[in-house]
């Protein structure tokens, strides 16, 4: 069954942004095509971009300005007019990134966009190049006098992974501190900018209904899944050194958990959020080293079928070592030993080559605590199950039980169903275009602050450091691709009486 849901009322607090040049470090890679610069794009067409912008792309590739606007283009889909009207303020300037004078050629370049475009000295820097161009480009860009903020902003948005593990994170941040202030740094987690994971704060948030059993009283367990059918592509280089946990648990996993479990901030305000983040992490069990198999469980896809088409394991993949022990699927149980969460675990996993891609959040709460109904024992009646449709279907799912219609007292399962496209006609928009509009607006809400970063990284550096050491004998199931992992994940669920939601 599904309910109609009216949308009456749009409260919308979004202002416009202060003109601005957004310079593009990494303007040649995919990132770029993919992802930035339609985001900027879209949001030029909605009336989001300021009035007065240009965009400066920086690699290493030889383009002149002419054929990196070819290449825009591309990467561009919408009215040919808009698209020219954008590609007249898309520039491009070429260099090596270790070279002084590609630093001192962009000075003079941004000098002279700022003068034409008047974007009155503001400036964002994007960073996408691999994660050792960080600190060359910005400590170069410091020299230059090109992140001061004197009677303007500079702000860097830095793409993950924020080192790889807690004290690499450290050592990075303070060396981005000796240049730039908290504030000028933008550490981007895209699923932050997705439309359903903002929602969580919303529907917790803006409804009074769910706070009351939205704690250990009334919720049995919480379930977080994040499977991709993909696998590694063309991404060995930086998936061998990652792994799973680093590219998806350290951060896209636990900002989702934290977004479920945060207590109430008393403003919808950046600081105040991250402070209940860092709250909620510094809360979490640390997983016990002795007995880490209990708790965590790693696999690395072995070949399969997705979509009826036979696929080769992750270590035939190009680009990487025949005897790899990189995972690519990981579940874990995590116990937040808070007041509101005491007992109530969270069973989280993520993986590549699973039987389909889907983002979702189970919430199930506990049974009722008595039937009144003759035989029919407690145990008959379903839990009511909270479902946050992350994506591929974004929505929310609330299941119910119903007298079935009859002279009979009969029970059905029922469901309200909230589909994003139905209610809404579109899909939600890219979740970088959010963040791109956010970083222009200087509200760094759905970014991630140092000491947040730290506090995930403080729980996963021990885990990492073990397996690390331990390459050889440390466990590491092999899973048909296409399934939903190795056979470890169900017993790490079912031991405790449960099952992953997708058995059910
Ligand atoms: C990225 C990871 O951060 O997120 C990738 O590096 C992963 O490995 C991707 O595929 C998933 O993002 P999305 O938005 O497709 O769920």
């Amino acid at each position: 069954m599904s309910v109609p849901v009216t949308c009456k009322d749009f409260f919308c607090t979004e202002s416009h942004p202060q003109p601005v040049g957004i310079i593009i470090f990494g303007a040649s890679g995919d990132l770029t095509s993919r992802k930035l610069l339609p985001s900027l794009f879209n949001l030029f067409l909605r009336g989001l971009m300021p009035d007065d912008f240009y965009i400066l792309g920086v690699a290493r590739t030889e383009f002149t300005d002419e054929t990196f606007r070819e290449k825009v283009k591309e990467s561009l889909t919408g009215d040919n007019g808009k698209i020219q009207d954008f590609l007249e303020r898309t520039f491009y300037t070429q260099g090596e990134y270790d070279s002084i004078s590609l630093y001192s050629d962009l000075k003079w370049r941004i000098k002279d966009l700022e003068k034409r475009f008047t974007t009155k000295g503001n400036k964002i820097f994007y960073m996408a190049v691999p994660p050792s161009l960080y600190l060359p480009i910005v400590e170069n860009l410091g020299d230059l006098g090109l992140t001061s903020q004197e009677n303007a902003f500079s702000r860097v948005i830095i793409e993950k992974p924020f080192g790889f593990d807690l004290d690499s994170a450290n050592e990075l941040d303070k060396k981005l501190h000796m240049t730039l202030k908290e504030d000028q740094i933008y550490r981007i987690d895209h699923y932050l900018g997705k439309e359903t994971v903002q929602n969580i704060l919303i529907f917790r948030f803006a409804n009074s209904i769910f706070e009351p059993v939205w704690n250990n009283r009334y919720i049995d367990n919480v379930q977080i899944t994040v499977a991709e059918d993909i696998g590694v592509e063309h991404r060995a280089g930086y998936y061998e050194h990652a792994g799973l946990v680093r590219d998806m648990f350290q951060n896209h996993m636990m900002q989702l958990l934290s977004l479920v479990t945060i207590e109430p901030p008393s403003t919808f305000d950046a600081d105040e959020i991250h402070n209940e983040k860092v709250k909620i992490f510094r809360s979490i069990r640390p997983f016990p080293l002795d007995d880490l198999d209990s708790w965590f469980v790693r696999g690395q896809y072995g070949r399969g079928k997705i979509d009826g088409k036979e696929v080769v394991s992750y270590v035939e993949e190009p680009g990487v070592n025949p005897n790899s022990k990189v995972e690519t699927f990981a579940a874990a149980k995590f116990m937040i030993d808070n007041w509101r969460w005491s007992g109530v675990p969270f069973y989280m996993r993520s993986g590549k080559r699973l039987q389909k891609r889907v983002s979702e959040i189970i919430i199930t709460f506990k049974r009722v605590p008595h039937s009144i109904f003759p035989q029919l024992p407690v145990k008959n009646i379903p839990s009511n199950i909270l479902k946050i449709n992350i994506q591929p279907e974004e929505g929310i799912v609330l299941s119910f039980q119903a007298k079935h219609p009859g002279p009979k007292l009969c029970m059905s399962t029922l469901t309200m169903d909230f589909k994003y496209t139905e209610v809404f006609g579109t899909r939600p928009p890219e979740a970088y275009e959010r963040l791109l509009l956010d970083c222009m607006l200087g509200d760094q809400t759905l970014f991630i602050r140092d000491d947040v970063m730290r506090e995930s990284w403080k729980i996963f550096t021990p885990l990492i450091k073990k397996w690390e050491s331990e390459k050889d004998i440390s466990k590491l199931d092999i899973y048909e691709a296409g399934t939903w992992g190795p056979a470890s994940s169900d017993e790490l669920i079912k031991k405790d009486g449960r099952e992953w939601y997708n058995a059910l």
